[in-house]
């Protein structure tokens, strides 16, 4: 589908999604269409495939970012918090921020993104495309947005709890500290490397990659539903 995708801008790259239906809601249509991805791909910005941005990381491609945020969407609205794991570019976690604040309408609540990855050099990244836009650099200077150098394997509990939590890469499993850091309720969109249906249980990663939708219901019960396969690079260790 990337092809038909591809634009010659950054509102057509996101127009040409939702004509092909890669993108059916509009407040995401809007959120993406507020985030230039020419400032957070450094080449074929505007074609719907993952591109590199160094040290080994790769932005994740436009229709995946539509897709996980669509998954998302009750728990992005203005006021709410998020913890956007392995960053990278930034740009997902911009997006985030547009959501969570209503950008542009003004005097919406104004919710927090918190952006975590493990290459000091990407956050650093992280912060450097962000600052490319005054818009993107009045959500850092308020600290609705900040990027933050941890294993993203154990979330990021300072600011627990979430409404959302995004996995931008394939976990081993579904780490505890994750569900414990989603607000009752939440909802997390999270790629586990699984051979069976079980995401609860540590596997190789011989068996592919599903996205899965872990809800944390209002009396703390927890539901997971394995949605689609997938193929993201894995958490790791960071690199030495
Ligand atoms: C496919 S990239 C996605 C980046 C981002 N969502 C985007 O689209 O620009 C996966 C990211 O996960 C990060 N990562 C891998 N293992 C990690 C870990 N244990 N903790 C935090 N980040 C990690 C990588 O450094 C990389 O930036």
């Amino acid at each position: 589908m990337a092809w038909y995708c591809t634009g010659s801008s950054n509102t057509e790259l996101v127009e040409n999604l939702f004509r092909t239906n890669l993108i059916k809601d509009e407040r995401v249509k809007r959120a993406m269409i507020g985030v230039d991805r020419g400032h957070y791909a450094p080449s074929r910005p505007y074609s719907d495939s993952p591109q590199p941005i160094g040290h080994g990381a790769t932005i994740s491609a436009p229709h995946m970012h539509g897709h996980a945020c669509e998954y998302l969407i009750n728990f992005l609205k203005p006021g709410c918090r998020v913890l956007d794991i392995g960053s990278g570019s930034g740009y997902l976690t911009h997006v985030f921020a547009n959501l969570v604040t209503d950008h542009p309408s003004p005097g919406s609540a104004t919710g927090q993104v918190i952006g975590v990855d493990h290459i000091p050099q990407l956050v650093e990244l992280a912060n450097h495309n962000m600052r490319k836009s005054d818009q993107g650099r009045e959500l850092l200077e308020s600290g609705t947005v900040r990027f933050i150098t941890a294993d993203g394997r154990r979330g990021w509990k300072e600011d627990a709890p979430y409404d959302a939590i995004h996995v931008g890469a394939a976990a081993e499993t579904l780490h505890p500290a994750l569900i414990d850091q989603l607000r009752a309720p939440g909802r997390m969109f999270i790629p586990v490397a699984a051979e069976d249906q079980n995401p609860g249980r540590r596997t190789s990663s011989h068996g592919g990659q599903y996205i899965w939708i872990v809800d944390k219901m209002e009396d703390g019960s927890i539901q997971k539903e394995r949605i689609f396969p997938v193929s993201y690079v894995p958490l790791t260790d960071s690199p030495k």
